[in-house]
């Protein structure tokens, strides 16, 4: 085995947590430092720790016995070093934050530095690469939301974990003939409502990438009723909108939001239905559960891929990539082809035709 290009390199999580942070890590860790003999510097709460310095060099216990635990045992932020339009930020102590950044990457003696995150952190991480420095990225997020990889890691445990929810609601909207309302996460992507709503049976499934109008909804759960089914299940994603809240900008549907004083899609959800229909109607939020816990057996086999897979860039020097799942394989895109990309679900994706052959409601029939 020839010499490895990187000897040193930086790790962090950054964005929300999700299942499978500690399973990357491991695999990062365990790869680099056992097959490639590096040096690996564990940095705090994501790029806050790197601009304050707040970093230690790992040994192996600290990456061994870690597989199966929730969150990250780095600790996380949402800091972000750079403004939307990829200004850098207000100084901290007389230096703008990427400049701290840069000051520590070297100070740390980093050959490159290792990012675990989403769709905020690759646009970092790429506006880091545009600066000089050397960046990995490994996809995570609950919200499967992030363009080149078909799945993140995170998605599996969280969907696993929301049709649970799912299963449970199902036996007790039928004891009491009730329309279940239940809320998921998935930011502005509909992949979680989608897969746990067909995994979980739901009736209707409501995704941010397909308008809903709410007589398509009322319309169903009545039809529903007259075949013999008082009960359903409504699978809504948080960012989920009606056709009217569609046509809006978004400072306009944040204002409505404001005026409305709704807490969440959910319960925006159960005004319309009560108000159109009278049906008796409960809302289920899962909230942060959906990042809770263990990771899936999925997502541990997936994390421990992108890991080494990681590792083998660094030992390459092959940087400025994240490392993606195309088919069975796992690949590495250049940054810039990722950064400030959202991938959403098609409207034609086989999961909604699939819905939709078993009768699924989304809402815009
Ligand atoms: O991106 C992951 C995610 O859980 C989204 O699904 C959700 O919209 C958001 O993060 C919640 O963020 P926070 O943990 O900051 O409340």
């Amino acid at each position: 085995m020839g010499k490895s290009a990187t000897r040193t390199f930086g790790i962090l999580t950054s964005g929300g947590d999700c299942p499978g942070l500690n399973a990357a890590i491991r695999g990062v860790a365990k790869a680099a430092y056992g097959m490639y003999d590096m040096n690996i510097v564990g940095i705090s709460d994501g790029f806050r720790g790197l601009i304050d310095g707040e970093a230690h060099l790992m040994i192996p216990s600290d990456f061994s016995g870690i597989l199966t635990r929730g969150g990250t045992i780095l600790g996380t932020s949402r800091e972000k070093p750079f403004k939307k339009n990829g200004a850098m930020t207000d100084s901290t102590e007389g230096r703008s934050k990427p400049e701290a950044i840069k000051e520590n990457y070297r100070k740390l003696g980093l050959d490159c530095l290792v990012v675990l995150g989403g769709n905020g952190t690759h646009k970092t991480a790429n506006l880091l690469k545009q600066e000089g420095l050397n960046v990995i990225g490994l996809p995570k997020t609950i919200d499967n939301d992030i363009y080149g990889t078909y799945m993140t890691f995170g998605f599996h445990s969280a969907m696993e974990i929301a049709t649970e929810a799912i299963d449970r609601l199902h036996t007790t909207a039928d004891s009491h003939n009730r329309v279940m309302i239940i809320e998921v996460m998935g930011h502005r992507a509909g992949w979680l409502a989608l897969y746990s709503g067909v995994a979980g049976g739901g009736d209707i499934i409501l995704i941010p990438e397909i308008p809903y109008s709410i007589d398509s909804i009322v319309n169903h759960l009545m039809r529903r009723e007259r075949d013999g089914k008082p009960f359903s299940i409504i699978v809504v994603a948080e960012g989920a909108l009606s056709r009217e809240e569609a046509k809006l900008s978004k400072e306009d549907r944040k204002k409505k939001l404001k005026k409305d004083n709704i807490p969440s899609k959910g319960y925006a959800l159960k005004r319309e239905i009560d108000k159109a229909s009278g049906m008796e109607t409960r809302v289920t939020v899962l909230g942060h559960q959906q990042r809770g816990g263990a990771p899936s057996p999925f997502d541990r086999i997936l994390a421990t891929r992108f890991g080494t897979a990681a590792a083998e860039l660094l030992y390459q020097g092959k940087y400025g990539k994240m490392v993606a799942l195309e088919g069975n394989k796992i690949v590495a895109k250049p940054l810039e082809e990722i950064a400030g990309k959202l991938k959403l679900v098609p409207t034609d994706h086989f999961l909604v035709q699939t819905a939709r052959n078993i009768g699924t409601c989304f809402g815009d029939d």
